[in-house]
This record gives structure tokens, C-alpha cells and sequence, in this order.
């Protein structure tokens, strides 16, 4: 039988909203430019890491050809500083609904628990939440060479767990993070996922519907 031992979290979108707030950034980064950027457009950058999601934004105005890497590196930096700026607002009450509870419980029963962003800015973030104690390991996105949906990141946090992949749930809203979960060989749980290819192994619409025995029951039995 199946024996599950730990959950790695993505962080924006999974453990708090901050995926509205990179939009925010994208979006006023885009006014400021005279591009083109809605929400819609804003699931293609989910999950995504920084320089990639504005190679998306330029490309989806026609001017990818329009920019060199270092203007390019200075956009991408801009839109750092208005997500920075955002981000300080976050406080513990911004943690999503079932997430804390969920963490507790999974905590009693000995799952071991990381952190699996590719932002940069996780550590702030989570530390903000007052959320960083609650993990056994969180990963360096800057250390990380290849983005999601590469299996890099999940399997970093398995290996620093001192797990298998297959002793491992990744929990993920973003569909190149359930890209990057199923090539590490890992159980999938999507939070509201757009899919467009990969459908998470346990689908769920908000982090509401965290539930440990579920999971647990889905998986070990399936
Ligand atoms: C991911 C987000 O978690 O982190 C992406 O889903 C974001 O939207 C990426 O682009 C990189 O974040 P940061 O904070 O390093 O720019
Ligand atoms: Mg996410």
C-alpha cells in the first residue's frame, strides 16, 4: 500500500492570493508600457517565473523582438518593485481559508511539509503570513535552474524532505505546476486549476475543500 509522507505547497495561488497581486504588478507594469494585459491573459503566467511571464506579456503584444535582455531584465525588475510594494500589505489574515487548519493537521500526522514557489519573493511572503515555521523545508526559487513545468523544484523539496517522490503530494494552482508535480512522479492536488492539458490527480475549487483524510483516503486507496 501506498504510504503518503509529505505535501509540497506552491505558494502563490495555494497558500494565499498573492497570484492577484502579480497580476496587479503585470498590469500596472503594463500601463506604464502601453501593452496589452488582461486576467485572462494572466493564467498563461501562473507559475511561470518572472523573465518568462514578461517574454509572455511581450509576445502577446507582438513586441517580443522589441526589447534587448537588459531592457527586458529592467521590466522584469520594475515589475518586482510594484509587486514588492503590494506584497507588504499582506498580513496572517490573508492566509487561504482551510490552509492553516489543514497545515496543523497534516503537521500532527507526522506528514512532513515544503514550500515549492517559483517566486522569489516567497520568503517575505511566507514570513509575512507568519507562515514560515509551519515548513520543514522551503526552496530557493533562486536556486533553482530549470522553472516549472520542469520537476526541479518538487524534486529538490523531496530530496531535502528525505522522501521519495512517490511518498510525496504537490499541491498546486497553476497548470505548469501540475506539469512540473507529474514529472517528479508525485500525486497531484489541483486548487482550482485552468487546465488546458494536465488535469490534477484530486481536483478541488478553493482550499476550502483541504481535507486531510480525504486526501489521504484518495491516494493510499486509489
Ligand atoms: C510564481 C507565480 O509563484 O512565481 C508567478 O505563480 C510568478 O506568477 C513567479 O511570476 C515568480 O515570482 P517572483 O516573485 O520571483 O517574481
Ligand atoms: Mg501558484
Amino acid at each position: 500500500m501506498k504510504k503518503i509522507k509529505g505535501f509540497i505547497f506552491d505558494l502563490d495561488g495555494v497558500l494565499t492570493d498573492t497570484a492577484h497581486y502579480h497580476f496587479l504588478a503585470w498590469k500596472r507594469l503594463s500601463e506604464q508600457w502601453g501593452f496589452t494585459f488582461s486576467e485572462h491573459d494572466n493564467e498563461r503566467l501562473k507559475g511561470v517565473d518572472r523573465i518568462k511571464s514578461l517574454e509572455i506579456i511581450l509576445e502577446i503584444n507582438s513586441k517580443q523582438n522589441e526589447f534587448s535582455a537588459k531592457e527586458i531584465l529592467r521590466l522584469a525588475n520594475q515589475k518586482n518593485e510594484h509587486y514588492q510594494q503590494l506584497i507588504e500589505m499582506i498580513t496572517p489574515q490573508d492566509v487561504l481559508e482551510g490552509v492553516s487548519d489543514f497545515l496543523l493537521k497534516s503537521r500532527s500526522a507526522e506528514i512532513r511539509c515544503a514550500v515549492a514557489s517559483a517566486s522569489k519573493n516567497a520568503m517575505r511572503v511566507l514570513e509575512l503570513l507568519n507562515l514560515s515555521n509551519q515548513f520543514d523545508f522551503i526552496a530557493d526559487a533562486s536556486a533553482i535552474k530549470h522553472p516549472k513545468p520542469h520537476p526541479e523544484i518538487f524534486l529538490t523539496c523531496a530530496q531535502q524532505l528525505k522522501l521519495l517522490p512517490c511518498e510525496c503530494v504537490g499541491f498546486e494552482d497553476a497548470q505548469a505546476g501540475i506539469k512540473s508535480i507529474h514529472a517528479a512522479g508525485m500525486y497531484s492536488v489541483g486548487i482550482n486549476v485552468y487546465v488546458t492539458s494536465e488535469k490534477p490527480m484530486i481536483e478541488l475549487s478553493s482550499t476550502k475543500e483541504l481535507n486531510l483524510e480525504m486526501i489521504i483516503n484518495a491516494i493510499e486507496m486509489g
